[in-house]
């Protein structure tokens, strides 16, 4: 049996949504989709009401349409519409990673700088429809370019700025932007990030009418490229504060964002507008018991999808105090967080287990310097939290009086699928609790089979939800190859979990070739593309093991040409290698010399045996009798003792 933190009377009293009113919501959500999302769309200002609702199919060519009548612009619904009543608010509270300089956004300023983004945007002929690429560190310019793309029908696509030039070009290239948003450079934790200069390189590999609009940060001293590179910061002065905003229609694109699956280069996952933002401003709302007065703070980055609903979208769509914070946990020390939350009086904390665990290690004095009283709710995103973790999280940090939502949910999916309601669903350290309004999961075995009761399998979701992915951008055939064509008529989450008595689900991680390290996703695919590409390397096969702060680690098996000899010094080399091709969040923990690769006689890799001896699990490997040459794996199992 699990432990089980049951829902206190006063949540169960002050929060938006109780035991009844969570089954009775579902319930209609589920038997009444086109009655409930129509209610629910009247959330957001719509210019045309929608009156086709929903119209999905997971099958065939998998076609997805929400409220496709419907007319909105989502920038007015998360900045216009508030005006009125909250122009004098703060949407945004930007905490710079310097803990002397932070600065708040009232929503009036925060209109004046969109609008005036919007315009420059169109000087430089961006309109309706066109992509536009943004490489900014956390910094309130990227919200203004993220809402300003919203406003004139632009599709921005949010490239993490720890990603490396060549990530960027091939984000650029496949969505075809002619101008990347990006600014002088970034500072996280003391340490420069060189953004315009990532850029300046990406764009060696970029078709050459590609522009830059560089706004100004660290004052970095940049050169700028006559004809090509756009100093916004002239321009924003000029610029008119007045730019009307785009009608839109429901389903056109919002933005493109970049996820790695377990084949090929990351695909650009697209989402659109109406039933987006409907799904992330709900979500929001009931999930955090957002309330007037509350000031919430996502620690995620916004070149992430959590950084997109969560810190932007959601967020400012329910007319909220959103957080943004530029720095990293543990500088200038490792009571940053508890430092911040103190500072602006922050009442609702989201951020991943990564980040938990390595601030746990710690220990808990430097949590309790700090008073945290404003707290009254904690978030955990990203992987699966582990029971110990997520105690230490709600005694420690918590002070044993702020309940946990663990909510899971995917790029793909927009916004949180399942997680507990603080003040519906007693709450079971480790799992994710029960699916959100609309949400129908269910576990497949691997024949596809549905299972009922509690059982372990395949997640999938069995119908669509608002705020789900409509296309893989520019290659629909990938998209219902890569999530409707493993399971029959099911959306594939590429996830395994468990149900127990309760119909609690229990994240059990992914079942694919993805990994998760510190909460970034990442196929291992990939990784092995970037070490195949060194010279030295013949052969690598990467997998995930497990890792007490990261999560995962990352393991590369890599067999050498045969005229080359391992060495410490080329080891660090691969290392700097892939951080190169892909960027530092990529960078191996371990990389194993490999005489062999265990394979099949068909010359199929068995990343089954690579996982278990990476994990140092050496007994029980399973079936190795189709193996090529069973030999080499006693081989790898020596090597991997000898580490
Ligand atoms: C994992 C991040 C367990 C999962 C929002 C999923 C989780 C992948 C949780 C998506 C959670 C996310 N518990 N696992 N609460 N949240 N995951 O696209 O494996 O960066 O498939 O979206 O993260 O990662 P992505």
């Amino acid at each position: 049996m699990s432990d089980v933190f049951p829902v206190s009377e006063q949540w169960a009293e002050t929060s938006r949504c109780d035991k009844a009113k969570y089954r009775a919501m579902y319930e209609r959500s589920v038997k009444d989709p086109d009655g409930f999302w129509a209610e629910m769309a009247e959330r957001l200002d719509w210019m045309r009401k929608p009156t086709r609702i929903k119209n999905t199919s997971f099958e065939g060519d998998v076609r997805i349409r929400w409220y496709e009548d419907g007319e909105l612009n989502v920038c007015y619904n998360c900045v216009d519409r508030h005006l009125e009543k909250r122009g004098d608010q703060v949407a945004i509270i930007w905490e710079a990673d310097d803990p002397n300089i932070d600065r708040k956004i009232t929503y009036r300023e925060l209109h004046e700088k969109v609008c005036k983004l919007a315009n420059v945007l169109k000087a430089q002929g961006v309109k309706k429809g066109d992509r536009v690429t943004i490489y900014l560190p956390m910094i309130p310019e990227a919200a203004y370019a993220m809402l300003a793309c919203a406003r004139i029908g632009a599709i921005h696509s949010v490239v993490f700025g720890g990603f490396s030039p060549d990530s960027l070009a091939d984000r650029i290239n496949d969505a075809q932007s002619k101008l990347v948003i990006t600014c002088d450079g970034g500072v996280r934790g003391g340490r420069a990030v060189p953004l315009k200069e990532n850029a300046d390189k990406a764009l060696e590999k970029c078709p050459a009418d590609v522009k830059i609009l560089m706004f100004r940060h660290t004052g970095l001293d940049v050169p700028m490229k006559k004809g090509r590179d756009i100093d916004a910061g002239p321009l924003m002065k000029e610029a008119s504060a007045d730019c009307p905003p785009e009608r839109m229609n429901a389903e056109d694109p919002l933005f493109i964002l970049y996820t790695s699956g377990s084949t090929g280069k990351p695909k650009g996952v697209l989402h659109t507008s109406g039933g987006y933002l409907v799904y992330a401003a709900l979500t929001h709302e009931y999930v955090f018991d957002y309330k007037d007065g509350d000031i919430y703070w996502c620690t995620a980055d916004v070149g992430w999808v959590t950084g997109h609903s969560y810190i932007l979208y959601g967020p400012l769509a329910n007319g909220a105090t959103t957080l943004m914070f530029e720095g990293i946990p543990t500088y200038p020390s490792i009571t940053r967080f508890w430092d911040v939350i103190d500072k602006h009086k922050v009442t609702i904390f989201y951020t991943a287990p990564t980040a938990i665990r390595s601030l746990m290690q710690k220990g808990d004095e430097p949590v309790k310097k700090s008073s945290r009283k404003s707290l009254r709710l904690l978030g955990s995103v990203g992987e699966p939290i582990n029971p110990e973790v997520w105690k230490w999280y709600h005694r420690v940090v918590g002070d044993s009086r702020c309940p946990i939502v663990d909510t899971w949910w995917q790029t793909e999916t927009g916004g949180i699928l399942i997680s507990a309601l603080p003040g519906a669903i007693d709450l079971k350290p480790g799992s994710a609790t029960l699916p959100f309004f609309g949400v129908q999961p269910a576990l497949v075995d691997n024949d596809g089979k549905i299972l009922e009761g509690p059982a372990e399998g395949n997640l999938v979701m069995v119908d669509s939800w608002p705020g789900q992915m409509r296309t893989v951008y520019g290659d629909h055939e990938r998209f219902v190859q890569t999530y409707f064509s493993t399971f029959k008529g099911y959306y594939f989450t590429g996830d395994g979990a468990r149900r127990d008595e309760d119909g609690y689900y229990w994240i059990t991680g992914r079942v694919d070739d993805v990994i998760n390290v510190s909460g970034h996703r990442l196929g291992t695919a990939e990784v092995e593309s970037a070490l195949v590409a060194h010279p030295a390397v013949a052969e690598a096969a990467v997998v995930g093991y497990p890792h007490d702060i990261k999560g995962q680690g990352i393991f590369c098996y890599v067999t050498l040409q045969a005229d080359i000899e391992p060495s410490e010094d080329l080891r660090k080399e691969l290392v700097a290698w892939v951080r190169k091709e892909i960027g530092p969040i990529a960078s191996p923990d371990v990389i194993q010399w490999a005489p062999g690769l265990p394979k099949t006689r068909s010359g199929k890799i068995m990343r089954r045996i690579l996982r278990k001896i990476a994990a140092n699990e050496f007994d029980n490997l399973g079936d190795t009798s189709t193996l090529a040459d069973p030999a080499v794996v006693d081989e790898l199992i020596e090597n991997r003792k000898s580490l």
